[in-house]
């Protein structure tokens, strides 16, 4: 059977093109489940490995995508039948192993989450991995620390983390701040009912004090590098930052005073690699009591023909939002 996928090749220079290709099934990996997919959507990670980052994709020519939406094709499992609606995200797909930027993938059922009805397959990678970790992070900040009444603080609010952390932090109730790199921006992520929103530039400190006013409860950074340096100096007495992505910088140069100060707790998010039980549980939340009115509304719906340009914007921080590619 034949489908169509956008690929990304290394050529004899070391240079990265990719194309639209048309590939057969039998060229899918062995796995327990054959799934059409309907929907993927656009993650940080899949620009890193369009790039040719090979922390992220060891070999090309491959097929990037880390989310994907569709329906069980062919199955050897009993627990997802033939016509079973599905979920994956995470595990290797879209890394190593041919993910939703093609039409099929073929995957072991240990990856694969049945999907409600109540959730479209376009809202749930709506949310997708950016906005899975996003709940994530929250559910962290709730349940691993003692928050003061000070606000919550996000960074790359205009990003897909960062936007959908947002709106779920305002859903429970917090206040919350912004922190953008994008002056363009800062109405946009207002309009998520965040109370205050930050330049970047004008966030990050660059004093070489141990420590800042705290202005925080709690953090969720998308950045690392000096972004994370500067929260671990602003956030109050016993509070977290949940520490989860590196679009500034994989490094972090800090001191111990915020730990030992002030009791601060940094808290690590992993979506990628996280039990299929616990993945289920937050899908269940995110369906149910933390569903998000209009999310699916202010996404960009995007053809294969567009991947390429919008993983190059990504890449050089000019996106904001979601972004969902629709077969
Ligand atoms: N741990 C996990 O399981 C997990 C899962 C998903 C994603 N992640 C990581 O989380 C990060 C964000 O992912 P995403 O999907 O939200 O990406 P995204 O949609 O591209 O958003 C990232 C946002 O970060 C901001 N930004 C870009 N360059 C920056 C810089 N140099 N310094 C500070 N801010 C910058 C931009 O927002 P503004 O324009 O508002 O500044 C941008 O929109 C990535 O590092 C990704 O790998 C980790």
């Amino acid at each position: 059977m034949n489908y169509q996928a956008f690929v990304v090749s290394e050529t004899p220079s070391g240079e990265f093109i990719s194309e639209i290709k048309q590939k057969d099934v039998n060229e899918l990996p062995q796995g327990d489940l054959l799934i059409k997919v309907s929907h993927s959507s656009v993650n940080f990670k899949d620009a890193l490995s369009f790039s040719g980052n090979k922390g992220v994709t060891q070999s090309y020519p491959h097929t990037p995508g880390i989310d994907a939406a569709g329906e069980v094709i062919e199955s050897s499992s009993k627990e997802f039948p033939v016509g079973c609606k599905v979920l994956v995200t995470g595990y290797d797909l879209g890394m190593n192993t041919s993910g939703g930027f093609g039409e099929y993938i073929r995957v072991p059922a240990s990856w694969v989450i049945k999907r409600r009805d109540d959730l479209s397959p376009e809202l749930a990678m709506a949310w997708g991995t950016a906005g899975l970790t996003a709940a994530l992070c929250v559910d962290k900040l709730i349940s691993q620390s003692n928050l003061s009444d000070k606000p919550i603080v996000v960074t790359g609010s205009s990003g897909g983390v960062g936007s959908i952390a947002i709106r779920l932090l305002v859903k429970l109730g917090f206040d919350v701040h912004g922190v953008t790199s994008k002056s363009s921006q800062v109405e946009e992520i207002k309009k998520l009912d965040a109370s205050k929103v930050y330049l970047l530039d004008e966030f990050l400190d660059d004093s070489k004090r141990p420590m800042l006013k705290p202005e925080f409860s709690a953090a969720i950074d998308v950045a690392g590098g000096n972004v994370l340096e500067t929260l671990l100096k602003k956030v109050d007495y016993q509070g977290a930052i949940a520490c989860c992505g590196l679009v500034a910088s994989p490094k972090l140069v800090t001191s111990v005073f915020p730990f030992i100060l002030r009791d601060i707790s940094l808290l690590g998010v992993d979506s990628v690699e996280l039990p299929l039980q616990r993945k289920q549980a937050m899908w269940d939340k995110i369906a149910n009591e933390w569903s998000l009115d209009n999310l699916l509304t202010e996404c960009k719906i995007i053809r294969k023909e567009e991947l390429s340009s919008v993983m190059t914007d990504m890449l050089a921080g000019k996106t904001s939002g979601r972004y969902i590619l629709a077969h």
